[in-house]
């Protein structure tokens, strides 16, 4: 069975949606995403474009701000305290990677720990693995959306997580860790993979190498989730980390791409702006 993104995505976004409709009626105005671009990569063009068009589908304000490659670093931290510093900004997003004379941690660190819809900031990622409360990071977020909506059990099982990435692969180990899974983290490095992932009852990927996983290295009956999103190189069409074709035969579900994990990214993303906006106005109107 294939486990849509889409249309789970668009359920979370209507969600978000009403309760912005009742924010606007009690705080006089919506939650508003400023995403920061710089340069013109394709594949992020088209990422943050996905999140403007979001945002504005669930009555945020959305302000989307595009930097040449040129830019400094210090001129871009500066744009960031600005906006860390204007009231009426609620959640900051850059959009990564940046360019190679950009240092990323540096401007992870310098967006408002209040502000960080990603939440990449080092504070809210030493919540995360400490269990205290934080903004879950989307993706690792979306992905236990989408096993819950499945009705894949967690609890008690093995999952494998190929991939150690800060945005992915590190803090959906770490969920998966705290909803009882018995959790691998497995690389490019790791030998034997395929001995690896064919006892994972969940097998999340996020390595970024087109159709890495084939059908021998999944157990019959496993939840696959593909964090992938790479060109094919034959077809030179979309395609996730998985052999989606022959994977599909023996995962019990399984998610597409695109369809799958990317639209539930920008969902989480909405719901995490709205918290944001929620706890400064909590904090406001104590
Ligand atoms: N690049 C790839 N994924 C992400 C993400 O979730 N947030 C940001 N800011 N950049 C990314």
């Amino acid at each position: 069975m294939t486990i849509s993104g889409t249309q789970l995505a668009k359920e979370i976004k209507e969600n978000v949606r009403e309760r912005v409709n009742e924010v606007v009626k009690k705080y006089g105005r919506p939650p508003h995403l400023v995403v920061i671009l710089v340069g013109e990569d394709p594949a992020s063009q088209s990422y943050v474009k996905g999140k403007g068009k979001d945002a504005e589908e669930v009555g945020f304000k959305s302000t989307t701000i595009l930097q040449p490659d040129s830019i400094s670093e210090e001129e871009l931290l500066d744009l960031i305290k600005r906006l860390n510093a204007d009231d009426e900004v609620d959640g900051i997003l850059v959009q990564l990677p940046l360019p190679k004379h950009i240092d990323e941690d540096k401007v992870i660190e310098t967006i408002d720990k209040s502000k960080d819809v990603d939440g990449f900031h080092p504070a809210n990622v030493a919540a995360l693995w400490q269990k205290r409360p934080c903004i879950y990071p989307c993706t690792p977020k979306g992905i236990i959306k989408l096993l819950d909506k499945a009705g894949v059990e967690i609890q008690g099982k093995k999952a494998v997580v190929i991939g150690r990435s800060n945005i992915v692969g590190l803090p959906v180990s770490k969920l998966l860790l705290d909803r009882n899974a018995t959790v691998t983290i497995a690389h490019s490095r790791t030998q034997n993979l395929p001995e690896v992932t064919n006892v994972a009852d969940i097998l999340v990927v996020a390595i970024g190498k087109p159709k890495f996983v084939t059908a021998g290295m999944v157990k019959p009956g496993a939840a696959v989730i593909d964090v992938g999103v790479n060109r094919d190189p034959e077809t030179g069409k979309l395609c996730g980390d998985v052999d989606f074709d022959a994977c599909a035969e023996k995962a019990a579900v399984i998610t597409p791409v695109p369809g799958g994990v990317g639209p539930m990214t920008r969902a989480c993303l909405m719901e995490n702006t709205l918290e944001c906006f929620l706890n400064k106005m909590h904090l406001q109107h104590q």
